[in-house]
């Protein structure tokens, strides 16, 4: 079991080379970058800069060529594939852009089979209920996946990345499928969540007008970090709404 604490996560040095020979990809080359509790981290870059890699890297989806991740006090290199597994189930969620809800569940049922993972079945549907009018959804509870829109069906994934309580909570372009006002509604959402629970909050974006809302910023080009900021005040992304 990993704990981990307000010092989170953190990758050194990490290269991530895919394929052999003339067919080598450097996705990630010498990456430095901390992740925080009640942060809203932002990494922007173009596509192709090695985003999706880095998060699925401090994710335990995948494993750096070289370098190191830390997350708490547990490095990630050391951990077997069952404790990186382990990592992956109970303390980190997920969003991606096309939701990947299961599609003959209903909207609780999916928050709250990955509540069940951590808790017993019956306490995971009352949390799901709960977690489901939190991102106001009271009221799409027993809406199948087809019968939601896009946003709607954003708002189910968050939920249910958040039913077990992730230290960590990854997000690889949420609002790509979106128009710009839902998909600003969706980063709204990740952002107070970012601040109001001891979740860290990751979001990859192409959207340049989140800089400004970023507790932390990073920047990727070409695999390489060239620009990593602080921001104490950042924007709060629902006075745009
Ligand atoms: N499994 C893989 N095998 C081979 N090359 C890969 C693999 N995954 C990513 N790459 C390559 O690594 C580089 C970084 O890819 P990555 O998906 O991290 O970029 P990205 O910044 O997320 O891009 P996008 O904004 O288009 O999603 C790209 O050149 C990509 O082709
Ligand atoms: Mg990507």
């Amino acid at each position: 079991m990993v704990a981990l604490d307000t010092a989170h996560i953190s990758a050194r040095g990490v290269t991530r080379i895919f394929g052999t020979g003339h067919a080598q990809v450097t996705a990630l080359s010498d990456v430095d970058v901390n992740i925080h509790s009640n942060n809203f981290t932002v990494i922007l870059g173009p596509s192709g800069s090695g985003k999706s890699t880095l998060l699925n890297i401090l994710g335990g989806m995948d494993r750096p060529t070289s370098g190191r991740i830390t997350a708490g006090d547990k490095a990630l290199e050391s951990l077997s594939e069952q404790e990186l597994t382990n990592y992956r189930r109970t303390q980190v969620g997920f969003v991606f852009q096309f939701y990947n809800l299961i599609p003959n569940l209903t909207a609780s049922e999916n928050v709250a089979l990955a509540a069940a993972l951590v808790m017993p079945h019956k306490e995971a549907a009352h949390v799901a209920k709960q977690l489901l009018e939190e991102v106001g959804l009271g009221h799409r509870l027993n809406q199948f996946p087809r019968h939601l829109s896009g946003g709607e069906m954003q708002r189910v994934a968050i939920a249910r990345a958040l039913a077990k309580k992730p230290a960590l909570l990854l997000c690889d372009e949420p609002s790509g499928a979106l128009d710009s006002k839902t998909g600003l509604h969706i980063l709204s959402q990740l952002q107070r969540t970012a601040h109001t629970s001891n979740t860290a909050v990751v979001v990859v974006t192409h959207d340049a007008s989140l800089a400004s809302s970023a507790n932390r910023l990073i920047r990727l080009a070409d695999g390489k970090v060239v620009e990593n900021s602080v921001n104490s005040s950042p924007e709060i992304i629902e006075e745009r709404l």
